[in-house]
């Protein structure tokens, strides 16, 4: 079973995947946290993560592995393990700015690639129907309005115990980080032609992750 969440940030997808993952006692795999450990490379090694000249050659340097530890994802880089230290919003544009370098794709293709031959899979990312898992049994393009996006980031960071941040801040980095991923040469980050659109600014959690179950009993009953 192969099911594929693309859709922008702040929509909800890692933590619904993962709620889903658990109810179907599949694997959640978090696309992101790849690009976001070569950022945090990039980013270690003092380099302009925009730069395709400055971000190739670091790739030479880098082994990333991906384990899975009781249910949950751990990104190794170089054998370390980086835990929230790539959750910053920082990182999320480091992750996004490397996300447009082709040669930063292609080296994390065959990873996310190799995974999905090896699990049941439900993972999440920017391409993942379009172009990670083009077979996927179900493919869904999970979105909400930016306000709402925003919001729930704003207070996903005050939950964190930030509280040097500002809700217009928040909505102006990510709709940055969304015209970035979704302006960018290759794999933009986009629908695939046969994703159903799931729309979650009204829903709950639980609506959308009930949702999302619903979607992947029909798709899978036909
Ligand atoms: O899902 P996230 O916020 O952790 O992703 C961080 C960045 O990585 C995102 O801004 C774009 C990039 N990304 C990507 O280009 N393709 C993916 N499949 C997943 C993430």
């Amino acid at each position: 079973m192969k099911i594929a969440i693309d859709g922008p940030g702040g929509a909800g997808k890692s933590t619904v995947s993962k709620a889903v993952a658990a109810k179907l006692g599949i694997v959640y795999v978090d696309t992101g946290a790849l690009y976001r450990t070569v950022g945090y490379y990039v980013r270690k090694m003092n380099k302009n993560p925009k730069s395709a000249e400055e971000v190739t050659p670091l790739l030479d340097d880098i082994t990333i592995e991906v384990k899975y530890i009781d249910g949950s994802q751990r990104v190794y880089l170089n054998g370390e393990d980086l835990g929230d230290k790539i959750r910053t919003p920082e990182m999320s544009m480091y992750a996004s700015a490397v996300s447009a370098i082709p040669a930063v794709r292609a080296f994390l293709l065959d990873t996310q690639k190799d995974i999905a031959r090896k699990n049941s899979v439900i993972m999440d990312g920017r391409d993942i129907g379009t172009v990670i898992l083009p077979d996927a049994e179900v493919k869904i393009y999970l979105t909400a309005s930016a306000e709402c996006r925003a919001m729930r980031r704003y207070n996903e960071l005050l939950a964190k115990g930030q509280t040097d941040v500002r809700y217009e801040d928040v909505l102006a980095e990510m709709n940055e980080r969304d015209t970035n991923d979704s302006t960018r040469a290759v794999a933009p980050a986009t629908a695939a032609k046969d994703a159903i659109l799931l729309d979650n600014t009204d829903l709950t959690f639980e609506g959308t992750v009930e949702r999302i179950i619903e979607i992947v009993k029909e798709k899978t009953e036909k």
